[in-house]
């Protein structure tokens, strides 16, 4: 089993969508029972709370379910549990890197945006406070990366018919 967890802040936003895409390709390559995928925030403001209307919205309209989810704050423990552990900013990466500095820790924790060298960009921005085209924005950087993980991994695990560029 490959443990793949996606952070963000309140795990409203951006990680809902981390997990349901990252889901939504791993389904599409036929390797469901390969994975567990979730996803949590490094805040608690929001736990138990479904993902924010404009992450369903671009979910919707771009085919990936997120229904089901409900946010969850990290835990020390899930740096033991998880193999990948995808941070969306640089605040969410070292926040992440502090938490394993107190704790036992097997993941490997990552900026998102590092498998998606071609954009250029180090962090997914918030789109908490901004507009529905904040949404697309995070749906179409965090897709592209999504992308290369899974690719990634499937390099790293050599996992069977999945392109490894
Ligand atoms: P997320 O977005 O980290 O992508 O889920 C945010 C959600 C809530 C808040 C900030 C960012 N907040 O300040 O409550």
């Amino acid at each position: 089993m490959i443990r793949v967890l996606f952070v963000c802040l309140g795990n409203i936003c951006r990680s809902p969508l981390g997990e349901g895409i990252f889901r939504h390709l791993v389904t599409r390559a036929g390797l469901d029972a390969e994975f567990e995928i979730d996803s949590a925030g490094t805040g608690s403001w929001h736990v138990g709370a479904p993902p924010h209307h404009g992450s369903q919205r671009v979910a919707r309209d771009r085919g990936v379910d997120l229904t089901g989810q409900r946010a969850r704050q990290v835990q020390a423990v899930d740096l033991q549990r998880f193999d990948y552990i995808l941070a969306m900013d640089s605040e969410n990466f070292a926040d992440l890197n502090s938490l394993a500095r107190n704790s036992k820790t097997t993941a490997q924790i990552h900026r998102m945006l590092d498998f998606a060298p071609r954009l250029g960009m180090r962090d997914v921005p918030d789109p908490y406070l901004g507009g529905p085209e904040g949404f697309d924005q995070v749906f179409d950087l965090v897709e592209e990366a999504c992308q290369g993980l899974l690719a990634a991994i499937a390099q790293e695990r050599g996992l069977k018919g999945l392109p490894t560029g």
